[in-house]
């Protein structure tokens, strides 16, 4: 039989985790409430809902991203299909940026499997060297440190690390991404500061989830902001105006100038 533990639908009732879509749950929990509910089968205590909605807050906007720039040039191509253009911003969300939260609560799961939180700094220090010098062998980057923008330090971290302590979720998966960052700072001479993926991978490792869910989480957050940006687009459109740098660099080409001098 081909069925799902998720829910059922009759014709007279909708049922969603046991629970009866209209008389149990609408008016009576909020999104992240539902959406744990629907990923883990049971709901959030409220110290995990703070940190869910803490995570999804993180994802929702990053400015002019490649997953914003996806959207917006796929509205400009096809702005009949909005979800076409949310789907475009989402489909980078890979092992470099967004997604990449997955990679690194999966790195740091595997490589903290051996730690107690409790264990000394010099005990994270080795195994942060470690860690560091099997991602070199291995050709891979460390997920979770280096940005392109954020160079000395992203202003996400210290607050994500705030909330984890308040909450309880700063364990031996922080611990270790603090622990690379200082490895690379004060051993190798490189200036990698954790970022918000470094962050995200350890609340995730942290809260004991399934890595795959830093990764889900961080897509029902972006897809939020997507929206944010292609609601702008449609009203104050710069697709065309991005599309036009690159038409500009190429000096044969007039098109970008012949549009402006048109108007
Ligand atoms: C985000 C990222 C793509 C930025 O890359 P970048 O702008 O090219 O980084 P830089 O130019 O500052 O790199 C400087 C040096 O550090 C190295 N470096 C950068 N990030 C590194 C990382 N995460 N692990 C190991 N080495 C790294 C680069 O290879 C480069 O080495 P080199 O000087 O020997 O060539 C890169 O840091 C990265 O891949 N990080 C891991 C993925 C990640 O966390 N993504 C989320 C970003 S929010």
């Amino acid at each position: 039989m081909i069925s799902t533990e998720i829910g059922y639908t009759t014709i007279d009732k909708i049922t969603v985790r046991e629970k009866d879509l209209a008389k149990d749950l609408l008016g009576q929990v909020d999104f992240v409430e539902m959406m744990l509910l629907v990923i883990l089968g049971r709901m959030p205590d409220a110290r995990e809902k703070k940190m869910i909605n803490l995570l999804l807050v993180t994802a929702c906007d990053h400015g002019l991203t490649p997953s914003a720039l996806s959207a917006r040039l796929t509205y400009l191509g096809a702005p009949e299909a909005m979800q076409a253009a949310v789907a475009a911003g989402l489909l980078g969300a890979g092992s470099v940026f967004l997604g990449t939260t997955q990679n690194c609560a999966e790195l740091l799961a595997n490589a903290a499997r051996d730690l107690r939180s409790e264990d000394s700094d010099e005990a994270f220090l080795a195994c942060a060297r470690e860690t560091i010098r099997n991602a070199r062998e291995k050709k891979q980057p460390i997920y979770g440190v280096g940005h392109p923008i954020h160079v000395h330090g992203d202003p996400r971290v210290p607050t994500l690390a705030t909330i984890s302590r308040e909450n309880g979720y700063f364990g031996k998966h922080w611990r270790l991404m603090y622990a690379i960052e200082q490895v690379f700072r004060d051993e190798m001479g490189k200036n990698l500061p954790m970022n918000a993926v470094g962050a995200v991978g350890s609340i995730i490792a942290d809260m004991g989830l399934d890595p795959l869910l830093a990764r889900g989480f961080m897509l029902v957050g972006r897809a939020a902001g997507l929206i944010g940006h292609l609601y702008e687009e449609r009203q104050h459109p710069i697709g065309q105006q991005i599309w036009d740098v690159v038409l500009e660099q190429d000096s044969r080409n007039e098109i970008p100038q012949k549009r402006r001098d048109a108007k």
